[in-house]
């Protein structure tokens, strides 16, 4: 059995993933228009050696005096970034409420063309009512509604992937562009669509662009226990990483697959040669973060006005995960942080302002290394999924200061090996 290896990805998130990032004085809020700024972002962690870049999607503009969110598409930035990078994986979220698989499909595909078998498909199935709004519901699916439409979609666009043989096209001058007995049909009549195929794009070159998903529910995690190639998790603490990482495995055993999922749960790193320098970072962001705004992102996540919360008394007791109707992952890791910090209202804002109850880790190089090691070693990950709370800055601190100690420790690669996400990831081609 070849070791495990370590799996490094930086989600890219307009100013950093600390909600008042965009108004720190360096920031660059003034940039996330300009292409540039994303392949800048993408070359320096291509030179870290990272196995991908993540962009991630929602459909709706709201709150916008809290801090920018979406801004380019994420499809269309990771194509320019594919011209601009040669090895990184390039990973995209596309709902599957709010696309066709036929649209997606043919997206992806191309994508993966372009990118020359770089390309990661971040299924979600979205979560917020005013996103429905932009694409004719009055609001969500229930929760139920919009997995059944999940499967029947995921299913559909690997047909249309597959309805090209890999040795379908022959682009032969002398009269046979492509040899239509290996190029099918899929002909599909389901709940949510009606789907003939075959697809438009020859196959990619992965075959498949490679499956990621990130649903914490137990509906999400079962669906990413049969689809997913790779995994996002949300874990705030090693036990809780512990318990998804072994629950994920005994789903995708229970999946009647063998394969290796990689699991990488969200961290958010604050780095500089002192542990008091780094704190002094965070501290920094954490002083530009207005409360009001906090206060929304934390509604937001518990689906509960608590605009006239004491801030500085214990947060109110909140009802129980099964009786949740939102997306239940993050709520479970708010109920896990009061449950094991018992903060005040304002310290749980204080914690969510980066990463919303992702890992934070706040120290020198080494430190951040250890924290990865011990979680890689433990099997509370096998990767992470790096969530820099001010960009380009702390991506730039985690690549020149973290990265050389964990290539050093002959945790993490010091090339790329292969060409494709899936070789980066250790995934069969
Ligand atoms: C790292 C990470 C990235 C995510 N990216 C997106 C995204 O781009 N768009 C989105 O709508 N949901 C995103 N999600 C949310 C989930 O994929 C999922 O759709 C949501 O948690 C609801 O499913 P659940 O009830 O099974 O948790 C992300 C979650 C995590 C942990």
């Amino acid at each position: 059995m070849s070791p495990r290896s370590l799996h490094l990805n930086v989600f890219l998130f307009a100013c950093g993933h600390h909600r008042a990032a965009w108004r720190a004085p360096d920031s660059s809020v003034d940039q996330l228009g300009d292409i540039r700024y994303y392949e800048a972002i993408a070359q320096t962690a291509e030179r870290g050696k990272l196995d991908a870049i993540f962009l991630a999607d929602g459909h709706s503009a709201e709150h916008l005096e809290d801090g920018p969110r979406w801004f380019l598409e994420p499809l269309t930035t990771l194509t320019a970034i594919a011209r601009a990078t040669e090895r990184i994986g390039l990973i995209g979220t596309v709902s599957s409420t709010f696309y066709s698989p036929f649209h997606a499909a043919r997206l992806l595909a191309s994508l993966d063309h372009i990118s020359h078998g770089r390309l990661g498909w971040n299924v979600v199935t979205s979560m917020f009512d005013a996103e429905a709004r932009n694409h004719g519901y009055a609001a969500m699916p229930d929760h139920a509604q919009r997995y059944a439409r999940a499967e029947e979609f995921v299913t559909v666009a690997k047909a249309l992937w597959d309805s090209w043989e890999a040795d379908a096209l022959l682009g032969d001058r002398a009269g046979r562009y492509a040899d239509p007995g290996r190029v099918h049909a899929i002909h599909h009549h389901g709940d949510f669509f009606r789907v003939d195929g075959p697809l438009t794009v020859p196959r990619p070159p992965q075959g498949r662009p490679v499956l990621f998903q990130a649903g914490a529910s137990p509906q999400g995690r079962d669906f990413a226990a049969r689809h997913a190639e790779a995994i996002y998790a949300v874990a705030h603490d090693l036990p809780a990483a512990q318990a998804y990482y072994q629950d994920i495995q005994r789903r995708v055993g229970a999946a009647g697959r063998a394969d290796t999922v990689p699991i990488m749960p969200g961290l958010v790193t604050y780095v500089a040669a002192g542990q008091a320098e780094a704190r002094a970072k965070q501290q920094a962001l954490d002083a530009l973060l207005p409360v009001a705004a906090s206060l929304r992102q934390l509604e937001s996540f518990i689906f509960q006005d608590c605009g006239d919360w004491p801030l500085d008394e214990a947060v109110p007791p909140l009802p129980a995960l099964a009786d949740f109707p939102g997306p239940k992952g993050r709520y479970a890791t708010i109920l896990r942080i009061i449950e094991t910090e018992q903060p005040t209202v304002r310290q749980l804002l204080g914690r969510l302002a980066a990463g919303g109850g992702h890992c934070t880790v706040v120290g020198t190089p080494d430190q951040i290394a250890d924290h990865i090691e011990h979680w890689f070693v433990q099997r509370g990950a096998d990767g992470f999924n790096l969530m820099p709370p001010s960009l380009p800055h702390s991506l730039d601190d985690f690549i020149e200061q973290v990265v050389p100690i964990l290539q050093r420790r002959g945790l993490f690669r010091r090339e790329y090996r292969g060409r494709t996400l899936r070789s980066h990831l250790g995934l069969d081609e």
